[in-house]
This record gives C-alpha cells, structure tokens and sequence, in this order.
C-alpha cells in the first residue's frame, strides 16, 4: 500500500508487489500452459486448426505482434476451454458483507439464508463443469465459445480469472503471453501425447495442478 501521507510506494512496498505479480502470475501461467500442452496435444484436430490460423496470420516464421494476437480467435477459443475444465484459480473465498437468500435447490420453495459475515468458498472448478451452464461439460469444445454458442449465457458461469471488483489484474496479460507462446511452439512443433499418458489427474492445490506434471511428445515439424 502506499505511504498515505505521500502518496508514494517505499523500496519495501515495490518489492512486494512486484513479489504479488510473480507469484499470482507466472504460477499460474505456468499451469494454464501445462494444462493447454494436454489438451492440444488429446486433440490433435484443434491444434492443426490453431496452427493453420497462426501460421495464416502471422506467417511461418518471425515475431507474432500485438495486432495478430487479437486475430487469433481459434487459439483464443482454445485457451478458453482449457481455462473452463482446468481453471487453475479453482476456487476463491470471501466473507458476505450482507445477509445472502437463495433458492433452496434440493427442496424448493424454500431458501436458505446465509448470515452477514459468513466464509463462503465459490468453486468455479464445479461452475465449470456445472450441467446447467455447459452441454457436455467434460467434452473439449472450443465452439462453445462462439458468438453465436456465448449468446445467453451468464457472464458468472465462466469465471476463470474470479468476477467483481477483486478479479484478476493480469488476466490479459496472461492472455497474450499464453498466445504469444503457443503461437511460436506451434509453428515449429507437433505436440503429442506418449502412449499411457492420456488421461491425467488433477492436484488440487492453491492453484489446480497437474499431478506429476503433465508428459508431451514435442516433434520438430
Ligand atoms: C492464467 C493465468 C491466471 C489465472 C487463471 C488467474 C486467476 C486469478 C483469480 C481467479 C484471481 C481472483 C482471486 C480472488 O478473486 O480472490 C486472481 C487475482 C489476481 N491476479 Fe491473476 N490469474 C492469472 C494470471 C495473472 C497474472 C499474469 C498476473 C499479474 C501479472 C495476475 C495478477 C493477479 C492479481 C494482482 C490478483 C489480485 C487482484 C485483487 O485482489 O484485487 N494474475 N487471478
């Protein structure tokens, strides 16, 4: 926080934030493109389309720019999905600042109340994979994030970077450097799974880990 009498940050108050970027950005980058290597690696369908897009905007070979990131809208779809079944912010807590009704799901039409000053965990992992929001919850579908496929569908069904006003401050961030990256790996190499490696378990931690890491055949195209 800033010194309030001068409005300024001390040495100490820099170095802890530029710790909170670290350690709330490159942990979960990190994740997010183990998790993204999985999945394009499962689905060899999608990544050919992501590699056919980047290499269609931003050619086969040299520096992938601001203005061709927004253009890539396949390999944007695809980051989402991997977001919406591995959201590496699983869940976050907050403490109800008043009296909360809500419908009570398993005998209606009752509700149940829950008190100002309660701890509530909200899993988006569950809200991710929730029937009610997503047909198919557990099948890789990209298109779900068309336009066309997002249209009525709740802002607060896809949370991977949290809502209101503590959401993620570097979620575009994150973004561009996933795409950045992915846009280079995949104009030179084929990700592929090893045999026996297809399915993986998932570590739930602070952020939502693959367990025992995540194994990628890369081969140079
Ligand atoms: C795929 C990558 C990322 C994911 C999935 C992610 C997810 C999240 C989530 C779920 C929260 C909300 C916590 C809450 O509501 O209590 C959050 C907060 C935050 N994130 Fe990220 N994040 C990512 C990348 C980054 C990056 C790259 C940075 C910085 C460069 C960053 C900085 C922050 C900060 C500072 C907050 C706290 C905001 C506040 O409390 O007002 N995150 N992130």
């Amino acid at each position: 926080m800033p010194d309030k009498e001068s409005q300024s940050l001390s040495e100490s108050d820099i170095i802890d934030e530029v710790q909170s970027m670290f350690s709330a950005g490159q942990g979960t980058i990190s994740k997010t493109m183990s998790w993204f290597s999985y999945l394009l690696a499962k689905n060899q369908d999608w990544q050919e389309k992501c590699r056919a897009e980047v290499t269609e905007v931003c050619g086969s070979d040299g520096e992938i720019l601001s203005d061709d990131i927004l253009k890539l809208k396949i390999l944007s779809r695809c980051l989402k999905e991997t977001l919406r079944l591995y959201p590496v912010g699983s869940f976050v807590g907050r403490v109800l600042t008043s009296d909360m009704t809500f419908k009570n799901p398993y005998h209606p039409p009752q509700t149940i109340t829950l008190d100002k000053g309660t701890s509530v965990a909200i899993h988006f992992y569950a809200l991710h994979h929730h029937p009610d929001f997503w047909e198919s919850p557990e099948v890789f579908d990209p298109d779900r994030f068309t336009p066309e496929r997002s249209k009525g569908r709740s802002p607060f069904a896809y949370l991977p970077f949290s809502g209101g006003s503590r959401n993620c401050l570097g979620q575009n961030f994150a973004f561009n450097q996933i795409k950045v990256t992915f846009g280079h790996i995949l104009r030179r190499f084929r990700l592929r799974l090893p045999p026996g490696k297809e399915n993986i378990k998932m570590e739930p931690g602070i952020t939502l880990a693959p367990h025992n890491g995540v194994f990628v055949k890369v081969e140079k195209i």
